[in-house]
């Protein structure tokens, strides 16, 4: 995957998604491998150029993340601008501006998918953005400590490549009415000199429901009709889905967001399946809570206490979705309940909680019993 100047170690990127995708949570996907580009949540230019605590805690990375792309969302062309360049002067390897959020909150002030109702708002804020960065190129050995061992870089000076990320449209109507503006915006980001698109294949009054329009990615495709690749999103959930993005869509890249809650190791599985067509086994239960130990540790050292149990409380149902595949008597495949686990996760209230959780569980505790139709119902 060519992302500008840059070659991406794989076409496979970790979605932002506002509240989970912190450094803790890139750094765990990537430790399993298979992760071309991560990006930050959503980030306020604002906060950033402010210093508020919470912009710089999102806007946090360190050396196990790289490549990252920091993700900037607003309407104002100068504020974004500026963003950018605080951006590229803390860490970032691209730059990409959210043309997609439709939560009140972003699209009241005319940002995220409101961006898709005013196109030359958006074409304004993509000119001052990539002027801003132009004007900010980084020497060959900046970007080999951007990229990590496993990207590519230029090897002359080079300013930060811009990517946008996008629903389909503002209407379901248009959409439907095949007036969806994503392929004239993609294509004019194109002119404009942006290095990819996102696509996730819903519009802003779709929100998260029903299954994501692969033929409205397909559109975008052919409107950029290759001059810039086209990263596809939505509703990959296992690597069968990455492969059926790329054929349906002729997309370049898939972007994974809610299937990497999960299942972090989804990347490493879907870039074992693109390129042998088979996915490697299953992590064990106690590799799996090992990194989810690494995880909590990291979120400890990274942010504070607070924080690490508010997140290991409310994200243990996500992750537990992966656990109680296995019977830890035998070793052999069974479906056991794992609900004493999340409850005791979800309830802990001190680090020494969540780790006495995590070390019953390997020891065979903190299972139900075998999951039944019935049970399985509930
Ligand atoms: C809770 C939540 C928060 C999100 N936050 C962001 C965000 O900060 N920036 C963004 O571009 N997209 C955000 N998204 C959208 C995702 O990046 C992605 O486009 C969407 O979830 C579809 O992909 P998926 O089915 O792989 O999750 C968010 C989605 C969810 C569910």
């Amino acid at each position: 995957m060519r992302l500008g100047p840059l070659q991406l170690e794989t076409n496979l990127l970790l979605a932002p998604i506002a509240g989970y995708c912190d450094l803790a949570f890139r750094s765990m996907c990537r430790r399993w491998g298979g992760v071309g580009l991560a990006c930050t949540d959503l980030l306020s230019p604002q906060g950033l150029l402010r210093g508020t605590a919470t912009s710089l805690d999102l806007a946090k990375t360190d050396d196990s993340d790289r490549p990252v792309g920091m993700q900037l969302y607003g309407s104002d062309p100068a504020i974004m601008a500026q963003g950018a360049r605080w951006a590229v002067e803390h860490g970032a390897a691209v730059v990409d501006i959210n043309m997609g959020c439709p939560v009140d909150k972003v699209t009241k002030k005319d940002g995220g998918s409101k961006l898709l109702t005013d196109l030359s708002r958006a074409m304004a804020i993509v000119a001052d953005v990539r002027r801003e960065l132009d004007r900010l190129p980084l020497p060959a050995d900046e970007w080999s400590r951007r990229l990590g061992p496993g990207a590519r870089g230029p090897s002359s000076p080079t300013p930060v490549p811009l990517t946008c990320k996008m629903r389909l449209c503002w209407a379901t109507a248009d959409f439907e009415a095949g007036r969806a503006c994503s392929p004239d915006l993609a294509s004019r980001l194109a002119d404009a000199g942006v290095a990819a698109v996102t696509v996730h294949g819903r519009t802003t009054e779709d929100k998260f429901q029903g299954t994501v329009r692969l033929d409205g990615i397909a559109r975008v495709v052919d409107a950029v009709n290759g001059r810039i690749p086209v990263v596809g999103n939505g509703d990959v959930r296992e690597p069968i889905d990455a492969a059926r993005m790329l054929r349906a869509t002729g997309c370049d890249a898939v972007m994974i967001g809610r299937g990497a809650l999960s299942t972090p190791w989804i990347f490493r599985d879907a870039h074992a399946f693109l390129v042998t067509g088979s996915v490697p086994p299953s992590p064990t239960e106690p590799d799996i809570i090992e990194d989810l130990r690494r995880y909590f540790e990291s979120m400890r050292a990274q942010r504070d206490d607070r924080y690490a149990l508010f997140q290991i409380n409310r994200r243990v149902s996500w992750f537990a979705k992966r656990l109680g595949h296995t019977d830890p008597a035998t070793g052999e495949p069974a479906a056991l309940s794992v609900k004493p686990f999340k409850e005791a996760v979800r309830t802990a209230s001190s680090p020494a909680m969540v780790h006495d959780a995590f070390d019953r569980f390997i020891a065979g505790e903190l299972r139900g019993g075998r999951i039944t139709h019935a049970s399985a119902a509930e």
